[in-house]
């Protein structure tokens, strides 16, 4: 591939000489030529600028010094060879496929690696970098007709000419070609590749570094349990600092370890993407959401009547009045825009709540916080939403007056759903229980996590 660089200072393109680009420059991969454009100036000053038409400060680039230097380069055919052959119709030549004019200006589409992508998919690359406030607008206005142009910014600052935009664009499309980069592997796993997330980060030895230590998961061996760790970390870093990144992904993509990261750092996707922030509900919001989403719940040969009959006496705004005003309970919610659509209420012992189940407090640790409700409206289902709710909810037990050894629920047996729910985060079964609903005596099975790891646990 062949770059042509036409500037007022050649010399900056001998960064091009080093490291990866320079060694495929001496193979003869990446062919990269500076041009100087006083070469196609006149005059005893060889001046290439003049004073803007219509006034204001500054200089700007002339058309005429930059139209010989243009015709002249692309007038350069470019054999598979090597070999240069001066075309002397270049002026009325058919518009060559393989060519693309790159203009750095701050005022073109903003440079991304879909850019390079395709650019590296070209013959030859002829870059018109311009000094002072830019170059005659109707360079660009002329060349359009003859090849593709592109004018490119490299982001919203200014530089003081577009060389150093020049280098990265020859660097960003050259290293996509075959044999300048090592290991093509390298190239699939970066930032904005195909995953359109940002990289996780990376160490190395050593181990221990000034009170730093290498996350414990990276030295564990298991790949799986370390990609699952990449994966939360590029997830996390994307949600806060590129928003607009996550917009881009596709649902389809995530699997729920990734969603439910997702949904904790802010966005999930139900229909769209959006927001989502977590809080403690007001009381009539949060007795409303438990009404509907109560009877997804129950089995089904629980009776209508039954299931309204509990959700008047036990989930009722008095009743969520109650336990958000009593400090050893936590009601806490979920939103997605705006709109309540998740909600956990966890009891902790002394709350003025009957004792769940006897078995159950028997063998969980002294202390041990009991889940007593973790619903999810059904239109935020697989969002990501009530995984990252539950986990919220558990990093709250940290703001406990003492140490919050387990956390336990009970779930309805029948709903295996729940538990496969509750095994993906970190619960595992402790026992059964009955549990009578009205005139209907329930199954449930109860389980249990331990919080010993919870402050450095990361999924
Ligand atoms: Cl491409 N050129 C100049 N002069 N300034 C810039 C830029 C380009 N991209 C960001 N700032």
């Amino acid at each position: 591939m062949r770059f042509d660089v036409i500037t007022i200072f050649p010399e900056f393109f001998s960064a091009t000489t080093l490291s990866l680009l320079g060694k495929a420059v001496a193979n003869g991969v990446l062919d990269i030529r500076a041009h100087n454009l006083r070469h196609w100036a006149s005059g005893t000053h060889l001046s290439v600028d003049d004073s803007p038409a219509g006034g204001g400060a500054g200089m700007v680039m002339r058309s005429d010094v930059w139209g010989k230097a243009l015709d002249a380069v692309l007038g350069q055919n470019w054999e598979a060879d090597g070999r240069d052959t001066e075309n002397a119709a270049s002026g009325r030549s058919a518009r060559p496929e393989g060519v693309v004019l790159a203009v750095p200006t701050p005022s073109g589409t903003p440079f991304t690696q879909r850019h390079a992508e395709y650019l590296a998919t070209k013959e030859r690359i002829v870059l018109a970098p311009g000094r002072y406030e830019g170059i005659d607008a109707r360079v660009v206005e002329h060349y359009r007709s003859r090849c593709e142009v592109f004018e490119f910014s490299l982001g919203d600052y200014v530089l003081n000419g577009g060389e150093v935009a020049c280098v990265a664009l020859i660097e960003a499309v050259g290293r996509l070609i075959e044999g300048v980069v090592g290991n093509p592997q390298s190239l699939v796993e970066e930032s904005h590749s195909s995953a359109g997330l940002l990289e996780y980060p990376v160490y190395t030895k050593p181990r221990s570094w000034r009170g730093l230590d290498i996350p414990a998961v990276l030295q564990s061996g298991d790949h799986a349990k370390v990609a699952r760790w990449r994966q939360a970390r590029a997830l996390e870093k994307t949600a806060a600092r590129r928003p607009d990144m996550i917009g881009a992904l596709d649902p389809a993509q995530l699997d729920k370890h990734a969603r439910a990261v997702l949904a904790e750092n802010g966005f999930a996707h139900v229909r769209g993407w959006g927001r989502v922030t977590f809080g403690v509900p007001t009381a009539a919001s949060v007795a409303a959401l438990a009404a509907q989403t109560f009877p997804d719940a129950c089995p089904h040969h629980m009776s209508s009547e039954t299931i309204a009959e509990f959700i008047q006496t036990e989930l009722s705004e008095q009743n969520f009045q109650a336990a958000l005003a009593d400090p050893a309970q936590i009601v806490y919610g979920a939103y997605f825009e705006d709109e309540l659509v998740a909600y956990t209420w966890t009891v902790l012992p002394g709350a003025d709540q009957p004792n769940p189940d006897a078995d159950m407090a028997a063998k969980t640790p002294l202390g041990t916080a009991y889940l007593s409700k973790c619903y999810a409206h059904r239109k935020v289902r697989s969002s990501g939403i009530s995984g990252a709710l539950l986990e919220k909810t558990v990093r709250l037990l940290d703001n406990a007056s003492y140490p919050v050894p387990a956390i336990a629920l009970a779930t309805n047996t029948e709903n295996k759903r729940a538990r496969k729910f509750y095994r993906h985060h970190g619960f595992r079964n402790g026992g059964r229980r009955t549990f009578v609903i009205g005139d209907t005596k329930n199954y449930d099975t109860w389980m249990v996590r331990e919080l010993t790891d919870v402050k450095v646990r990361q999924m």
